[in-house]
C-alpha cells in the first residue's frame, strides 16, 4: 500500500483532485478519539490516503436527501466498500453524526431526530477506545491501553472484499462474514443476493438468491476454487488462499506490494465481480466475473449431467457416459434440471463389488455440500474406500497440489459439473460391464493410428504416382481445377441426398487425407486450435507451406454430417474478406474434414474475455471489427446472391487475421432464406 500511496502523489491530477474535495486536504485525520464525532461534510482519511470514511448519497441519485455513512476509495469515491447504515439512511440531509463513546462504542445519530441511526453494537471496553481508519480500508476500534481490537468494519463486510477481509465463517461462534448485494446501483439497502462461503464439505462460495442456489465456485482445491481456473492469471497481482483453523475457515486474498488497488464486489445483479483500478485511465477495470455463462447457472444439467459451454447442439448438457437423461421428454424440451440416470446398475452388497470408476477429465468438481472430507487420506486410500462402501457413487482428491492428496467422496448424485479449461479429475463409479465397452473402445483407439499409417502410405503412393504424371496434390490444393472424381461423385451423392443446391456445381478442391495427416502431423495434440461443438480443429501445414486451418469433424456423428454439408454448400459459394474461406473439403471413409484459410490471431472471444488480451485491442480496432463483422453480414444478408442467416454468431465464431480483420466462420447452422421457407421459419431453438 505504501507503494500505492507514492504511485498516487505522482499523479498532479491527482493531487488536484484531493485538493478540490472539502475535506480531504492533509489536515484530514485517520483517527476518531474518545467522545469525538464526525459530522456531515467531514472526513477520515487514512494514513496512506488510500481510504476515506464519511457521508455520502449513492450516485445518480442526487435529488433524493438520503445520506449514508460509508468508506470509499479515496480516488474513487463512487467506490463505496462499506456502509455502515445501509437499512437505515439518514433521513435529514447532511445533519448526521458520528460519535465514540468513551467505551469504544460508535453510533451514527441523526441530527433531525437525535435517533441513533447505527450502532456497532458491542459491549464497550473498560478502557478508553479509539477509532482509526487503516491503509487497507478497515475501520478498527481498540483499547488505547492494550490495542485490543475491539470492533472492526472487516468484520461486516456489505458487498465488498478488500485485500485481507475475511470471507467464510468462525465454525466456534458461528459468525459469519459474507458479501450481501445493495438494492440497486443507487440503493445500498440489503439486495437480493448474498455470496456465502459453505463450509459443510470442502470450502465452496456459493451465490443465494432468497433461498434458491444461483451459482458454485466449485470446492476450493488448494490452489483455487475448482470452477474458477482464471484465478491463476492474476496470481502475480493477488495471492489468494483459503485458511482454515478451529476458529476461522475463510478466503483471504492479498495484494503484493505495487498491484494496483482491487475489489470483489457482488453486485446488485448478482454477479460477483473482481475489479482493479487503472489509475492512468482512471477507471476500474474487470479482471474476473462469476457467473459467466449458461454452465454456471447452478446444477444447470443435473444429477450425473456434465454442461459444455461449447455445446451449443447438445443443448450445452449432456450425460456422463454410462448415463442417461432421466427423463427424455423434459430433456428434449430443454428441461435438463432432472439430471441423468445409470444405464447399468451398479453390482454391490454382501461385502464384494465388480464395480470400477471412469474418470471424467478436465472437469469443475460437483457440489460438496453432502460429500464426505478426509484431508489426511492418500488418493489410493480414497479409491479403497470409495470402493468399499456401496452408496459412495465417486471421488477426487481433496487437494490438487504435488501429485494430489486427500479424499473427497460423493454419494447419491453429483451436480453442478462442467467442462472448464484446467478443469481437474473426477472418478465415477460404474458398473463392471459398463468399464469393459470403455475397454474395447480403447482397443480401437489404438488399431486406428495402426490403420492411418496403412492408409497413409497408401495416399503417399497415390501422391507418387500422380506426381509421375505431373499433377502433384498440392496443385490440386493451389488450382482447384482438378479433382479425384470418383470421390468427388460421391461427394455430389452426398451433398444432393437433401440440399436443393445438389445440381450446382461445386467450385471447391478435394484434398487428399494422407496430405492432411502430414500436414497435421497425424492430428497431433501440439496442432490443436480448438474443439468446438462439432469436432476439432488443427493447424495444418501443407506441402506447399500454405498454412491451413482443418476441422475435423466428430465421426458417424449425424449433426457433423449435417454441418459438413451445409458449410461446404454455402461457404463454397461466398466470397468476401469479412468471411473465412474454405479452401477444400475431404472425405476419407468416416472422416469428414473442412479446410480453411488458417488465421493466426484465433477468434474474438480470446481477446475480450481474456484479462490480458482485452487490453490489447484498442477501441479504433474495436470498431474495426465491429464495421468488419456487420459488412460480412450485411453481404450474407442482402449482398450475395442468396439471403443466408448464421444463426451463430457469437464471438467464438468471429476469426481474426494478421491486421485483425474480423471473419465469420462457421457456418453449419446457417440456412439460406427464400429457398425453403419451411426450413427458415423455424420456432425450434438453435445457435447462439
Ligand atoms: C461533536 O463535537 C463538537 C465539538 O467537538 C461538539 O460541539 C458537538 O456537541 C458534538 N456533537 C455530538 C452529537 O456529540
Ligand atoms: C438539505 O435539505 C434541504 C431541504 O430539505 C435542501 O434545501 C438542501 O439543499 C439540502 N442540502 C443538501 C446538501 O442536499
Ligand atoms: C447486537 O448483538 C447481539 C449479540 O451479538 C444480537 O443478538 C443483537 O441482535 C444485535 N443487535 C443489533 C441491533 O444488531
Ligand atoms: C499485475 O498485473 C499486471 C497486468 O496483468 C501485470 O502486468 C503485472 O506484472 C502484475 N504484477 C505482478 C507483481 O505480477
Ligand atoms: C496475507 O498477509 C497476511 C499478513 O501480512 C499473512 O499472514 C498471510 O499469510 C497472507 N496471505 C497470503 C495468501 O499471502
Ligand atoms: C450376495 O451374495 C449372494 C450369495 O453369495 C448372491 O446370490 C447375491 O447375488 C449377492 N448380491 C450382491 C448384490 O452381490
Ligand atoms: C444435500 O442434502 C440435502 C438434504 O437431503 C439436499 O436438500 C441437498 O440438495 C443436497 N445437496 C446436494 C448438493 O446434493
Ligand atoms: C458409507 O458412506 C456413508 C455416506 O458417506 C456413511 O454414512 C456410511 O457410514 C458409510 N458406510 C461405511 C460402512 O463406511
Amino acid at each position: 500500500m505504501a507503494a500505492a500511496a507514492i504511485k498516487f502523489l505522482h499523479l498532479p491530477a491527482l493531487i488536484f483532485y484531493v485538493l478540490l474535495l472539502p475535506s480531504a486536504g492533509s489536515t484530514a485525520p485517520d483517527t476518531l478519539n474518545n467522545g469525538g464525532n464526525i459530522s456531515d461534510g467531514e472526513t477520515l482519511v487514512s494514513a496512506g490516503g488510500s481510504f476515506t470514511l464519511g457521508f455520502f448519497s449513492p450516485r445518480a441519485d442526487v435529488l433524493s436527501s438520503k445520506r449514508y455513512l460509508g468508506i470509499w476509495f479515496t480516488v474513487s469515491p463512487d467506490a463505496v466498500c462499506w456502509v455502515a447504515n445501509r437499512d437505515t439512511p439518514l433521513s435529514s440531509n447532511t445533519s448526521g453524526v458520528l460519535v465514540i463513546s468513551s467505551t469504544g462504542v460508535l453510533r451514527l445519530l441523526d441530527g433531525g431526530s437525535g435517533q441513533t441511526a447505527w450502532s456497532s453494537n458491542m459491549t464497550g471496553a473498560s478502557a478508553s477506545a479509539v477509532a482509526q481508519l487503516s491503509d487497507s480500508g478497515n475501520l478498527v476500534v481498540r483499547e488505547q491501553s492494550s490495542g485490543a481490537v475491539l470492533w472492526q468494519s472487516f468484520d461486516h463486510p456489505s458487498n465488498t472484499l478488500l485485500a485481507g477481509m475475511r470471507f467464510g465463517k468462525n465454525p466456534q461462534t458461528g459468525e459469519e462474514w459474507s458479501l450481501t448485494s445493495w438494492r440497486a446501483s443507487n440503493d445500498p439497502a440489503t439486495g437480493a443476493y448474498r455470496q456465502v462461503l459453505d463450509t459443510k464439505g470442502l470450502p465452496e462460495s456459493i451465490l443465494w438468491q432468497g433461498n434458491v442456489k444461483k451459482f458454485s465456485t466449485g470446492p476450493w482445491n488448494g490452489l483455487r476454487f475448482s470452477g474458477i481456473p482464471e484465478i491463476a492469471s492474476y496470481a502475480g497481482n493477488f495471492s489468494v488462499q483459503v485458511v482454515v483453523r478451529p476458529d476461522e475457515v475463510a478466503y483471504v486474498f492479498n495484494a503484493t506490494a505495487g498491484a494496483p488497488f482491487s475489489r470483489l464486489v457482488l453486485n446488485e445483479d448478482g454477479v460477483l465481480e473482481r475489479q482493479a483500478w487503472d489509475p492512468d485511465g482512471r477507471t476500474w477495470i474487470v479482471w474476473m466475473q462469476s457467473p459467466r455463462g449458461v454452465c454456471d447457472n447452478y446444477a444447470k444439467c443435473g444429477a450425473f449431467g456434465l454442461c459444455n459451454e461449447d455445446g451449443a447442439a447438445t443443448q450445452f448438457c449432456s450425460c456422463v457416459v454410462g448415463f442417461s437423461p432421466a427423463s427424455t421428454s423434459q430433456w428434449s424440451m430443454r428441461e435438463t434440471s432432472g439430471g441423468c440416470r445409470r444405464d447399468v446398475a451398479l453390482e454391490c452388497g454382501n461385502g464384494t463389488t465388480t464395480d470400477g470408476f471412469r474418470v471424467l477429465k478436465g472437469v469443475k468438481l460437483p457440489d460438496t455440500e453432502n460429500a464426505t472430507v478426509d484431508m489426511s487420506a492418500t488418493v489410493e486410500q480414497c479409491r479403497a474406500r470409495c470402493l468399499a462402501n456401496c452408496s459412495c457413487v465417486a471421488y477426487a482428491p481433496a487437494d490438487i497440489r504435488g501429485s494430489g492428496s486427500g479424499c473427497v467422496m460423493w454419494k447419491d448424485g453429483i451436480v453442478d459439473v462442467r467442462y472448464l479449461e484446467d478443469g481437474q479429475e473426477l472418478y465415477v463409479r460404474m458398473a463392471k460391464s459398463e468399464l469393459v465397452k470403455e475397454k474395447r473402445r480403447a482397443m480401437e483407439k489404438i488399431l486406428l493410428p495402426v490403420t492411418l499409417l496403412v492408409l497413409a502410405s497408401a495416399c503417399i503412393y497415390l501422391v507418387w504416382i500422380c506426381s509421375l504424371r505431373g499433377r502433384a496434390t498440392s496443385l490440386i490444393f493451389l488450382q482447384g481445377r482438378h479433382r479425384n472424381n470418383d470421390v468427388h461423385k460421391k461427394m455430389r451423392g452426398f451433398l444432393s441426398a437433401s440440399d436443393e443446391l445438389g445440381d450446382e456445381r461445386l467450385d471447391l478442391p478435394f484434398i487428399c487425407f494422407g496430405d492432411i495427416v502430414s500436414a497435421t502431423n497425424n492430428f497431433s495434440e501440439d496442432n490443436m486450435l480448438g474443439q468446438g461443438g462439432f469436432g476439432k480443429v488443427y493447424k495444418g501445414m501443407m506441402d506447399n507451406n500454405k498454412e491451413v486451418a482443418i476441422k475435423r469433424l466428430g465421426k458417424g456423428s449425424r449433426q457433423g454430417a449435417e454441418e459438413f454439408r451445409n458449410e461446404v454448400v454455402l461457404i463454397a459459394k461466398l466470397q468476401h474478406r469479412n468471411l473465412v474461406r474454405l479452401l477444400g473439403y475431404c472425405i476419407h471413409g468416416d472422416e469428414k474434414l473442412l479446410i480453411y484459410e488458417y488465421l493466426p490471431n484465433k477468434s474474438l472471444d480470446s481477446f475480450i474475455f481474456d484479462a490480458a488480451n482485452k487490453k490489447v485491442i484498442d477501441w479504433p480496432t474495436r470498431f474495426k471489427i465491429i464495421k468488419g463483422v456487420s459488412r460480412g453480414l450485411l453481404y450474407l444478408h442482402q449482398d450475395s446472391r442468396l439471403t443466408i442467416i448464421h444463426r451463430d454468431l457469437k464471438s467464438s465464431n468471429i476469426l481474426l487475421d494478421t491486421d485483425m480483420c474480423p471473419k465469420i466462420s462457421d457456418f453449419g447452422m446457417a440456412r439460406i432464406f427464400g429457398g425453403n421457407q419451411q426450413e427458415a421459419n423455424t420456432n425450434r431453438v438453435v445457435g447462439t
